[in-house]
């Protein structure tokens, strides 16, 4: 099939049970038949979102596994894909934990687990994956970011800056591939209905795994740097960034 997106054959979703990132490797793989990694930690979770891939079309759906805290595996899990899939056109960053702020800021090490897996452990296979793209002369990595991150509530202050972190990291690394043909695409998705956020209230602009997977691949196909989901968000969170502290702290969690 011939399309802007004609050249992506092969799709590896870092945190392959993700129902966003799973959303977005149906709708990419789907109509170009194209081959899916699938990277995560359970193997039967992964097993149910490569039977959603494969009926939406997927030419091949591998696992793989993948633990976004095991650090000091990703330089070696990153050099093995080449010989396992061939170039990467698209690796989607779909891991993170949201984590109970009211439980993790009063002890244990549920913060800790946050900002290792959403922060830490995205600098560390991300940066690998650039390398291996800008080799590649081509592929883009698509990291899901949130406007969590944007400007940072205290209502979730862990989950939020550790998505901040994230954020500027992905901004920078775009920055770094500018001219080698590999690129970054940042999306910024709000509240999204999915097994992360089920059973906690929904916020306005509350959208759908589909409505992401759709402006993502959007976005892939007009070669922007960031997507806001939806679109709406952007001049919401443009607002809310520059209110005075004092006023943003008395919003409505
Ligand atoms: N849902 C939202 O409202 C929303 C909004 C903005 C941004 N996001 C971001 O979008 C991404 C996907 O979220 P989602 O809604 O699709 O949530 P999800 O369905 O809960 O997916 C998150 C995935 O991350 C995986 N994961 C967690 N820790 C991991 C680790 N150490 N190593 C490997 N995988 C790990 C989980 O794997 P297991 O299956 O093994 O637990 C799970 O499959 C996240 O980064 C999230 O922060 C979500």
């Amino acid at each position: 099939m011939k399309d802007a997106l004609g050249s992506v054959q092969t799709i590896l979703v870092l945190g392959g049970a993700s129902e966003l990132g799973a959303a977005i490797a149906a709708r990419l793989a789907g109509p170009r038949r194209a081959t899916v990694l699938l990277a995560g930690r359970d193997r039967e979770k992964l097993a149910g979102a490569a039977d959603r891939i494969r009926a939406a079309g997927a030419g091949r759906v591998e696992l793989v596994d993948f633990d976004a805290t095991n650090t000091s595996d990703h330089e070696k899990f990153v050099s093995e894909l080449p010989e396992m899939a061939g170039d990467i056109d698209v690796a989607i960053l779909a891991f993170g934990l949201l984590g109970d702020q009211e439980v993790d800021e009063n002890g244990g090490d549920g913060a800790v687990q946050v900002a290792a897996t959403n922060y830490v452990g995205a600098v560390s296979v991300g940066l690998p994956l650039a390398r291996l793209l800008r080799q590649q002369g081509h592929g883009t990595l698509v990291v899901l970011s949130s406007v969590a991150g944007e400007r940072v509530r205290r209502a979730n202050f862990i989950y939020g800056s550790s998505k901040a972190g994230l954020d500027g990291f992905a901004q920078g690394l775009g920055d770094s591939l500018a001219g080698t043909g590999a690129r970054v695409l940042i999306v910024r998705p709000g509240f999204v209905h999915t097994k992360m956020t089920a059973g906690r209230p929904a916020v306005p602009f509350s959208t759908t795994p589909d409505a992401v997977a759709e402006a993502t691949v959007r976005g892939l196909a007009h070669d922007q740097d960031i997507v806001w989901v939806p679109p709406v968000l952007r001049l919401v969170m443009a607002i809310a960034r520059h209110l005075p502290r004092a006023v943003f702290r008395k919003l409505p969690a």
